[in-house]
């Protein structure tokens, strides 16, 4: 994961204008809670866990944390206005609160609860929408993007919900988290109702689930695209991390539509569960699939009762077949004719997924948000595949880096994924952060040059992450496909604590632009 740390994250998501005031003691009776007052009990008109974010009227929620407790930001909440704090036996224990003399709802798992009171306090906005989530390690923000698409397309005003950014009924705001936290979600839903949004497309990420963001939330529609390594660092192992993932369907989505090419999701499936796959019976299936030269491709929805719906999705990538299906399921089982999701889709193209930079060259060159090992296998695989199925010589080059300060493990396999099958990687940076970015590429190189040399191509590294793009640019021939891997549609390098602009797209689009001698040409 490499999202772009800037000052954003901590500006405070939308309210709601309007918000019925909440008695305290319902609050607390809600969740089982035990009530502290000392005076009248209070209404309640809003809830956050960051103190920076209180309003007058809302509820401070503070939590125990890793390095503070939120109680000991009690001070700053109270003079924004907190009308009462919600903490466990150690918050109400910490001088910051005892001395306060605030209302307090005291729960053994304050995290736990806080959905459900988020969602009493704005309304039970989600039972107003029809939100459809998605879960997995990759795809999601692909999946909800088209999922939105095909809602908008049917005439419905929508919602989305993820990594690259939240959009309010076509309104959009910078989204600093994948599933934003418990109180600003239901916020966020409430600020949706009040704008007439009916449909929700929302990425869910498994630490969302692990974290109780998403508790509170009803989900008309849950999909499941895939699993595999990845996060490791947060969750113990895969199994815990398939449990957390497996959280969304435990009965809280009206119905489940799972993806059952890979054996996680057959896992998932239960008498009523909608199946999508590319090569097994499923309820949606792909057939014929064609690729051009773009990476374009083709097919034929199959979906209940054998009807058969022609498709194109922009996106090159089996893979993306797969989740262009996937994202049809959903929204039809949200209501959505599958004529008007497949539609959308042939239209779209997703931010720094599989995006193409086409600058007029005799090469096709994408930028991917691969960043995690079994993504770059994918895309390398796929991208092979295609020039297979195209049938000239052309080779794959890579362009990849890994994060630092994140998931360790990683470096070693994906150097050695990219070289098993590029014919030339370029091992870079991506978002060293507080890392010393040279041992971060030496571990990646050391995992790349461990593939026995007939069986890997060409591995060079260049630390600048320009100079690489540069590099293969540089050496690509007609017929090859190279892929600026790892940073998608970020638009800033994070290097040592400080975000410098870098923009995959338009560093590649320079390439090939200075390479083929073309000066001045607009891309903004
Ligand atoms: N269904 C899929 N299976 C495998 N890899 C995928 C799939 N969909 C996307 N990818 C890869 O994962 C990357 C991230 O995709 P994205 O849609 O942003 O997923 P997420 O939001 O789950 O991280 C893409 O750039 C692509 O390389
Ligand atoms: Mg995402």
């Amino acid at each position: 994961m490499s999202p772009v740390v800037s000052p954003k994250a901590a500006t405070a998501p939308p309210r709601p204008s309007h918000v019925e005031p909440v008695a305290l003691s319902e609050l607390a009776a809600l969740v089982d809670a035990r009530l502290e007052l000392s005076a009248q009990d209070p209404a309640i008109t809003g809830a956050t866990l960051r103190a920076q974010h209180v309003r007058p009227g809302d509820l401070f929620a503070a939590l125990p944390g890793a390095n503070a407790h939120g109680a000991d930001f009690a001070a700053q909440a109270l003079a924004a206005g907190a009308a009462a704090v919600l903490t466990d036996e150690a918050g109400a224990g910490r001088p910051a609160l005892r001395e306060a003399g605030i209302p307090l709802l005291v729960h053994d798992d304050p995290r736990g609860v806080l959905g459900a009171l988020a969602a009493r306090i704005y309304g039970d906005p989600s039972s107003k929408l029809a939100i459809v989530g998605v879960t997995g390690t990759s795809g999601k923000t692909t999946v909800t993007t088209m999922i939105e698409s095909g809602l908008r397309a049917a005439g419905h005003t929508t919602g989305l919900i993820g990594t690259v950014q939240t959009v309010i009924a076509g309104q959009r705001l910078d989204s600093a988290f994948t599933t934003p936290e418990a109180p600003d979600l239901q916020a966020l839903f409430a600020v949706m109702v009040e704008r007439g949004v009916t449909h929700v497309a929302m990425e869910v990420s498994s630490h969302a689930l692990a974290l109780g963001r998403a508790a509170g939330t009803r989900f008309a529609v849950g999909a499941f695209t895939n699993l595999s390594q990845d996060h490791l660092d947060f969750h113990a192992d895969m199994e815990d991390y398939f449990q957390a993932k497996a959280a969304l369907f435990d009965g809280r989505a009206a119905k489940e539509v799972v993806c059952v090419d890979n054996e996680w999701g057959r896992r998932l499936v239960k008498d009523g569960t909608i199946t999508v796959s590319l090569n097994e019976d499923a309820t949606w299936r792909a057939e014929g699939v064609t690729v051009a030269a773009s990476g374009a491709q083709s097919f034929a929805v199959v979906g209940p009762d054998d009807t058969k719906l022609d498709a194109v999705v922009r996106l090159p990538g089996i893979f993306n077949v797969s989740n262009a299906l996937l994202a049809v399921a959903c929204a039809h089982a949200a209501g959505i004719a599958a004529e008007d999701t497949i539609r959308a889709i042939g239209e779209l193209d997703v931010p720094g997924r599989m995006e193409r930079v086409n600058r007029g060259q005799d090469f096709v060159a994408l930028v991917d948000y691969s960043h995690k090992p079994a993504a770059v296998s994918a895309v390398l695989d796929t991208v092979r595949d295609q020039i297979d199925r195209a049938g000239n010589d052309g080779r794959v080059i890579v362009v990849l880096g890994c994060g630092g300060d994140r998931d360790r493990a990683k470096r070693p396999i994906m150097g050695e994924a990219a070289a098993r099958r590029a014919e030339l990687t370029v091992i870079t940076d991506d978002n060293p952060r507080g890392e010393e970015p040279a041992a971060i590429r030496a571990a990646m190189v050391e995992g790349a040059l461990a593939v026995p040399e007939d069986q890997r191509g060409e591995v060079v590294e260049i630390g600048d992450r320009r100079a690489a793009i540069q590099e293969a640019v540089r050496r690509a021939r007609p017929g090859d496909v190279v892929v600026v891997a790892g940073k998608g549609h970020e638009t800033g390098q994070e290097i040592a604590g400080v975000v410098h602009p870098f923009d995959d797209r338009h560093v590649l689009a320079d390439a090939i632009d200075e390479r083929f001698g073309i000066i001045g040409k607009d891309h903004a």
